[in-house]
């Protein structure tokens, strides 16, 4: 594993590298889901470069940027012993981390990447302006990063969509790969602010998933109808959802009854922590 804490470093030696790249953008505090990414590129990239950047465009007013938690120690350990194991099958791969000391974005920067479609629902209702800080960064990495793929949880669907999206529009030649959400052994979805919870506010955050579950199960099972969008809208009141809604997987537009190709995504907040997740559902 190669550390560069220097931009201008890391371009001079991406410069110099010709080879198959795959990026893993993230902002540090690595799990199991973040390590999945890796996993995922490790095999089909010559070097998987992993970033490591808090960015504070996408916090809005309010939100956690100052206090989000920054573990660059750890994280660095996490990644070396999961290279060790990779390079055991796959010895010629390596892996670079760009955790920049300095601000990815120069003084004075006032360019923004800005979508037009699907970033005002879901995510975009209570957090205002944070998709435009995610596009701008993300397309930020992936100037200084040149990579061919740019690997992405799912657990952030939206944020997928909307860098799938800026990556057709703007005819940027990256492959976009989506991971699937990695869950401890009670069925949260990982995340970095999972940390925030106390042991009762987590018990009371696997509603998220458990509702997500119920709700795909019905729609698995009869179909998406009317009686299923009437009760999506009951438990949203009953459980003080931020959203909860089913969406053409596609299209993130609202779920039609003939669509076969759903998804169903919850934002709750539990305590002072916001947590995400969403269930795909194929009928
Ligand atoms: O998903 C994240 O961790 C961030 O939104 C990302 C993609 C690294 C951009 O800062």
């Amino acid at each position: 594993m190669r550390l560069f804490r220097n931009i201008s470093e890391f371009k001079t030696a991406r410069f110099e590298t010709s080879v198959t790249v795959g990026v893993c953008p993230t902002m540090g505090n690595l799990h199991q889901g973040h390590l999945s990414l890796i996993e995922s590129s490790y095999p089909n990239n010559d070097l998987t470069v992993m970033t490591i950047f808090v960015n504070p465009l996408q916090f809005g007013e309010g939100e956690d940027f100052k206090s989000y938690p920054r573990t660059l120690e750890v994280d660095l350990e996490k990644i070396q012993k999961l290279e060790n194991r990779l390079k055991e099958k796959y010895p010629n791969k390596e892996i670079w981390v760009l955790a920049p000391k300095e601000s990815i974005f120069p003084p004075g920067f006032s360019t923004k990447v800005i979508i037009d479609e699907n970033q005002d629902i879901l995510c975009g209702i209570d957090r205002p302006g944070h998709f435009d800080g995610v596009t701008t960064v993300v397309h930020k990495i992936f100037d200084l990063v040149k990579p061919d793929r740019g690997y992405f949880g799912k657990k952030d669907y939206q944020q997928l969509w909307l860098i799938q999206k800026m990556v057709t529009d703007l005819d940027m030649p990256i492959e976009i790969i989506g991971q699937n959400i990695a869950r401890d052994p009670d069925g949260l979805a990982m995340s970095s602010r999972n940390n925030y919870l106390s042991i009762e506010e987590r018990e009371k955050a696997l509603i998220l998933p458990k509702t997500l579950n119920q709700i795909a199960q019905q729609v698995e099972n009869s179909s998406l109808n009317d009686e299923i969008l009437q009760n999506i809208e009951t438990l949203k009141k009953e459980y003080g959802f931020i959203y909860l809604d089913i969406r053409n997987q596609k299209t993130l537009k609202p779920a039609l009854v003939s669509d076969k190709n759903l998804i169903v995504l919850g934002g709750l907040r539990v305590g002072k922590t916001r947590i995400i997740d969403n269930r795909e559902i194929n009928i």
